[in-house]
């Protein structure tokens, strides 16, 4: 299976560093290797790997050029973050470009309603990933694909490059649901989206982001794992949020949600 490791997932950088100090993560491929402490991510891992090499017959085609392309973006955004011309050029472009993007997602990527996601902090591999699904129609809106479409290979860039140089304003969330979501978050999510809520090797950061955008995500993703076979309009498809979120309940969701809110 060239170009897919176990979870079938693109990675940004060829070397993420494991800084859960849980030895969760495999450096190199985002992928979870031990489950000493957690066997359940390791059953998440093969799992998700059973479940992609299945679908991998119907997928390779389809995919075989996308994540090409997203490494030449990626690349192309590791060569703007270590220059700081570079770097601040692509902020100024990026800023330019996101004005079409500022009735939604905020000026500064804090957006304006509970239903919209924050972009700032997010960051880049995530981004860029994202637009890919709204290009290939895999994940759905009635805005976003179409303004994704039109984005060119800098656009895209500089767009990433400048959300994720912004800075998240703190949650509107409840304390005491976030206190009951806590537990399971170190149980079920922190793997992958870390204990502050950052994301390894470019998983969503889910710090700071709105509650009920949350919410509704987690909930599509279970919507999917629980219906799986049958597209849904809203759904959003992900094989290990599918996994992670199967067999949540509403409470446990929203628990979820209120507690990486106020993660900072
Ligand atoms: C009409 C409002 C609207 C506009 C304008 C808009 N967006 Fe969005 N955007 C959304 C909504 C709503 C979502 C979440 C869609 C969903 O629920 O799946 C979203 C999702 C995203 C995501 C995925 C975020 C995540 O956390 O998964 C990215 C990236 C994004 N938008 C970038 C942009 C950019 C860049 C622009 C400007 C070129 C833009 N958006 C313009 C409403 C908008
Ligand atoms: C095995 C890794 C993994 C685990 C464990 C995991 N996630 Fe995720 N999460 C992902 C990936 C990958 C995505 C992006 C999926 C996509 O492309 O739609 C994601 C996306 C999300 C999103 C949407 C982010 C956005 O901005 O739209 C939320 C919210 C989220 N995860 C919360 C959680 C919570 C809460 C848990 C624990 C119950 C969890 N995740 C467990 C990998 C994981």
């Amino acid at each position: 299976m060239p170009g897919v490791n176990c979870l079938g997932r693109f990675t940004a950088s060829a070397d993420f560093r494991d800084d859960t100090g849980l030895g969760l993560l495999n450096n190199n491929r985002g992928c979870i290797v031990s489950g000493n402490r957690f066997p359940s991510y390791k059953a998440v891992c093969v799992a998700a790997f059973v479940g992609f090499a299945i679908s991998l017959g119907a997928m390779a085609v389809a995919s075989e050029a996308e994540p090409e392309e997203r490494e030449r973006i990626m690349a192309e955004i590791e060569r703007r973050l270590v220059d700081d011309a570079a770097r601040e050029a692509a902020i100024r472009a990026g800023r330019d470009r996101s004005v079409l993007c500022a009735s939604c997602h905020g000026v500064d990527g804090n957006s304006l309603r509970s239903y919209i996601p924050n972009l700032a902090e997010q960051n880049t591999a995530y981004i860029i990933e994202q637009i890919g699904k709204f290009v290939d129609g895999e994940r759905q809106h009635f805005v976003m694909p179409v303004l994704a479409r039109d984005f060119s290979f800098q656009d895209k860039v500089n767009l990433a490059v400048y959300y994720a140089s912004q800075t998240l304003e703190p949650a509107e969330a409840d304390p005491i649901l976030a206190a009951r979501g806590k537990p399971l978050y170190e149980q079920y999510c922190l793997g992958c989206h870390g204990a502050t809520g950052r994301g390894h090797a470019g998983y969503a950061v889910v710090a700071g982001q709105k509650v009920e955008y949350a919410i509704s995500s987690m909930k599509r993703y279970r919507e999917n794992a629980l219906r799986r076979g049958e597209p849904l309009e809203t759904t959003r498809s992900d094989l290990l949020m599918e996994q992670a979120t199967a067999h949540l309940s509403d409470e446990d969701i929203a628990a979820l949600a209120h507690y990486s809110a106020l993660l900072e």
